[in-house]
């Protein structure tokens, strides 16, 4: 989950590196750290904590150079201080290592290091690489060499680059296994490396992904790629089509709010061209290869994701199971691989994943697949690693998501399961035509609904400054709006520090109504829908035991008023349409509470945006 930049080429490479790590900073900000190589001469400076600290260490030096590698850093091994911070360097401080990932063997071959007389600086498993490299390069090796000899011998999971004042001029970068995207960027006499696409878009356009395994050798003048064993690939470039600006703030206070209000349009994005206008059955472009055949052939569905693509991956469920009568599981993705799961012939494994990065879903794909699975995922960032091992891709575009709390990405997700479902459904023939037509029209009409939420955010801010205060949160759902409970809870201890727990309406009374006091806040999901009965008894029993209640209803409710301390009103879509809309006030309550308690939104404590390590 660390980002990664580098740059070679006649340009200043100090700025090009720091605008590459401020696109990054949300991969991880624990420390951050640059090295440039002038004239055969290394120069490190890093700093704990954010960013910013880093820029003002910077501002007391001269630092320059032509070759330049950056990192931001989320602490795996060792704690986020300056000495943990990358880049690494050898005892001689002519070569760094930059490093996203962890290397599982590291102290294995720290050991004979140490006997031979290198001086460890870091606890980190990192540091271990450079001094293996620096041990090569005395023996003669160029640093592309070194790099291969090095390689082969490090387990685990690395993103990895190299800049030495042994080999002017040139970065050599690797991946060694799927965790840890490498992407190369081509300018004109000038080239950069970046681990994700935002850090290379003011600059180019025109990229190649690195695949486990290979490693590139960076010029200003060119690139080569290459296999650990030495063997030449030829890569193809790929032009990237986002739009760099969609990627700033655009004068919202932070991207989370800015996102959370994007999610009209980007739900609109990814309807389009989704339904068929001639027949009226849902598409997918060319990457969704699944034959109509197999659609109606799939005997079981199980989705793997993390986080909130998991609770968006319930939802799915829910819809899949509903609609197309196709039995499914949802596993969480680190469970999933350690689990011996069972595979039948035939079955679709479905992941579900904004940055098609998190490592943990990757080895659930990983296993899916050894087990004969076929593999579809539904992601938002093109090009990433779950999209290039999937046999199908559904592409959420949701657009870059840069708050490490996932909002638009989520809706995004929803919607694209909502839909898909239809699409399995059709070709299924368990739903009529007409029930499809008003399922999908409903769909359509879901961004105006959205804009219609978002026009109510000052109650909803008003709500969460009341309520800021409170230690302990409980968010209740049914049905297909339990998953939403979950996600309102998650989003709220992701931003607010507070303790929040999402459950099934029914389980109250198997243990948490023990909790409820007049201390604890009760969100509870009170549609109008078939659980809405089951949710005002759960109500009463709430408030019965003198629990806060604050209910999120429909604006036609009438009889929720006199039930719940507070009402947050949503209008009326179907029920399973309903998870999209429902978690849009959950978010700006979230969002609210965490402001007015003065966290950093964008960039909780202790988590990142892509989990990259295990
Ligand atoms: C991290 C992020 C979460 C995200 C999860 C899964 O924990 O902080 O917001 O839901 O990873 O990420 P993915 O990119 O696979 O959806």
């Amino acid at each position: 989950m660390c980002g990664i930049v580098g740059y070679v080429g006649p340009r200043d490479a100090l700025p090009i590196l720091m605008g590459g790590l401020r696109r990054l900073e949300y991969r991880g900000y624990d420390s951050a750290g640059v090295a440039l190589e002038h004239d055969g001469v290394l120069e490190v400076h890093r700093a704990e904590g954010k960013l910013d600290n880093l820029v003002t260490v910077l501002s007391a030096t001269t630092a320059r150079g032509h070759a330049g590698l950056g990192h931001t850093r989320w602490a795996t091994h060792g704690r986020p201080t300056e000495q943990n911070a990358h880049p690494h360097v050898d005892c001689d401080r002519v070569t760094a290592v930059i490093h996203n990932g962890i290397i599982e063997n590291f102290e294995e071959l720290k050991s004979p290091l140490v006997a031979a007389g290198h001086v460890f600086t870091s606890e980190t498993d990192t540091e271990v690489v450079v001094h293996l490299i620096e041990d090569a390069l005395a023996g003669g090796l160029s640093l592309e060499d070194a790099a291969r000899a090095v390689l082969p011998r490090l387990e685990g999971a690395a993103a990895i680059a190299f800049v030495s004042g042994r080999d002017p001029g040139t970065i050599v970068a690797a991946r060694i296994s799927n965790a840890g995207g490498v992407i190369v960027g081509y300018g004109e006499g000038e080239n950069f490396l970046a681990s994700d696409i935002p850090a290379l878009l003011e600059h180019t356009r025109t990229v190649a992904y690195l695949e486990p395994g290979e490693l590139a050798v960076i010029t200003a003048a060119a690139v080569r790629f290459l296999r650990f064993d030495g063997s030449a690939i030829d890569k193809v470039r790929t032009t990237i089509t986002w739009d760099p600006v969609a990627a700033a703030k655009s004068g919202y206070k932070h991207f989370m709010l800015k996102e959370i209000f994007e999610q009209p349009r980007t739900i609109s994005d990814t309807l389009l061209g989704r339904v068929q206008r001639s027949s009226g059955l849902v598409v997918f472009d060319q990457d969704l290869r699944l034959s109509d055949d197999q659609a109606r052939a799939l005997p079981r569905i199980t989705f793997v994701a993390c986080g909130t693509a998991y609770y968006a991956a319930l939802v799915g469920k829910y819809l899949v199971e509903r609609l197309a009568r196709i039995p499914c599981d949802v596993e969480i993705a680190s469970e999933y691989r350690y689990r011996d799961p069972v595979v039948v012939p035939g079955q679709l494994v479905i992941s579900v994943t904004q940055s098609g990065e998190t490592v943990d879903t990757l080895a659930a794909m990983e296993e899916a697949r050894k087990r004969g699975a076929r593999l579809l995922t539904f992601v938002n960032v093109v090009g990433s690693q779950a999209s290039r091992m999937a046999d199908d891709v559904i592409h959420l575009h949701a657009g870059p998501e840069i708050s490490v709390a996932s909002t638009k990405a989520y809706t995004a997700m929803v919607v694209d399961l909502y839909l898909f479902a239809v699409y399995l459904a059709q070709r299924r023939e368990t739903i009529a035509p007409a029930d499809a037509a008003k399922l999908l029209a409903e769909a359509f009409h879901l961004p105006t609904l959205m804009d219609a939420v978002l026009g109510e955010e000052l109650k909803v801010k008003a709500l969460a400054y009341r309520y800021h205060e409170a230690r302990d949160f409980l968010f209740l759902g049914r049905g297909a709006n339990y998953p939403t409970a979950l996600e309102g809870a998650h989003k709220l201890k992701e931003l607010s520090y507070s303790h929040a727990e999402g459950t099934a309406a029914g389980e109250m009374k198997h243990g948490i109504n023990a909790l409820i006091d007049e201390h604890l806040p009760v969100v509870a999901i009170a549609l109008r829908d078939s659980t809405y009965k089951k949710m005002l008894s759960t109500i009463q029993e709430v408030r019965a035991r003198a629990g806060v209640v604050i209910a999120l209803a429909n604006d036609d409710d009438l009889e929720i008023a006199g039930k719940a301390d507070e009402v947050i009103r949503i209008p009326r879509t179907n029920e399973l349409l309903a998870p999209a809309l429902a978690v849009v006030p959950l978010q700006l309550f979230a969002y609210h509470v965490s402001d007015r308690r003065g966290n950093d939104v964008d960039q909780p404590r202790n988590l990142a945006k892509s989990v990259t390590v295990e």
